[in-house]
């Protein structure tokens, strides 16, 4: 169990959260196959004092892909450099950020989908043969000069891997999907939150909040930290069922973990598109939301907890959601 413990609660969330990152495999929780094939990877990569394969991975926000690269970064004994991928505006920013690495680093980039395409283009030599070519120069005068860089892991994230393009796909040699957690594994996470946290909180009250947090690490990290607030000023700080019930309840998340911006999609599309299917722009549109966003954030925990379905003609509710937000269904009332 993680020894370090918080009593400073002047910290930020997010500097918080970085204390909370596990720091090794064997404090990463869940994922099981994707951690035990990148275990053997990192094992072998150094038994052979090589650097790693470059990997991607990808999935829903929020289920610890940065992490997961922190903990490889880790076990492999190297610095990770973290940038997005949408930053790397030029040709020259790239080239500053490899030649500064040391041999076997790791370059995290998050976004990878979003990396400008004259950029990725020269991403492609870097990773493949540890080169770029970098152009110096105007007009006539401009010439391509080579430059050896050290080698390295590149580790790539993304939430939309159907927009990388296949030439940067393939490069990557490990390449893995994170999915939702189950809430066993939420549980030990928010158990292991809260022991970093030195909070006292009830097994029941770490039940109702895996049960509530979409699968995803990040989102029950968040609800303990908003539970532990109501903790602390209703009571004497201590997480009960009670007070974590209490306090989901205004944060508005229902039962199954939807907020108001899911019950929202899902009863735009039954009130104004008698359960659809309906196109995702349309939808976007009408609730006044990003469709990327909806695409991305929302619909892929409402499609595996059975809500919706994609279909070629559109977004469609499923008799599940109509049930769970008491809506009648083809004539039939749920209560
Ligand atoms: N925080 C975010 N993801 C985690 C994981 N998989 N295990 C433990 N803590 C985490």
């Amino acid at each position: 169990m993680d020894k370090r413990i918080l009593t400073n609660h002047l910290l930020m969330d997010d500097e918080v959260e970085a204390t909370l990152r596990p720091q090794h495999f064997n404090e990463y929780i869940g994922q099981t196959s994707v951690k035990e094939m990148i275990q053997i990877a990192v094992e072998a990569a150094r038994k052979r004092n090589e650097s790693l394969d470059h990997v991607l991975l990808y999935g829903p926000p929020g289920l610890g892909k940065t992490t997961l690269a922190q903990v490889i970064a880790n076990e492999l004994g190297v610095s990770m450099k973290v940038v997005s991928g949408p930053t790397i505006e030029r040709t020259g920013d790239l080239a500053a950020i490899l030649t500064s690495l040391e041999p076997g680093d790791v370059l995290f980039i998050d976004e990878i989908h979003r990396l400008p395409k004259i950029v990725e283009e020269i991403l492609y030599s870097s990773m493949e043969d540890f080169v770029i070519d970098i152009v110096v120069g105007k007009d006539s005068g401009a010439k391509s000069i080579r430059v050896d860089l050290p080698p390295f892991t590149l580790i790539g994230a993304t939430t939309r891997f159907g927009d990388l393009t296949g030439p940067l796909r393939d490069r990557f040699g490990i390449v893995h999907k994170l999915e939702f957690y189950n809430d066993q594994d939420l549980e030990t996470i928010c158990r292991r939150t809260a022991s970093i946290y030195n909070c006292d909180i009830h097994e029941y009250a770490i039940q109702e909040l895996a049960k509530r947090s979409r699968g995803t690490p990040r989102i029950v990290n968040r609800l303990f930290r908003r539970v532990r607030d109501y903790a602390d000023i209703l009571s004497d700080g201590v997480i009960t069922v009670d007070i974590t019930k209490i306090a989901l309840e205004k944060l508005k998340i229902d039962e199954s973990g939807l907020d108001r911006k899911d019950r929202e999609y899902l009863l735009g599309i039954i009130e104004k598109y008698h359960g659809g299917p309906v196109g995702l722009e349309t939808i976007a549109t009408s609730i006044s939301e990003d469709p990327q966003t909806l695409e991305d954030v929302y619909e892929p925990f409402l499609i595996q907890k059975g809500f919706i379905s994609r279909t070629p003609r559109g977004r469609v509710v499923t008799e599940k959601a109509y049930k769970h937000l008491k809506k009648s269904f083809q004539g039939t009332l749920f209560e």
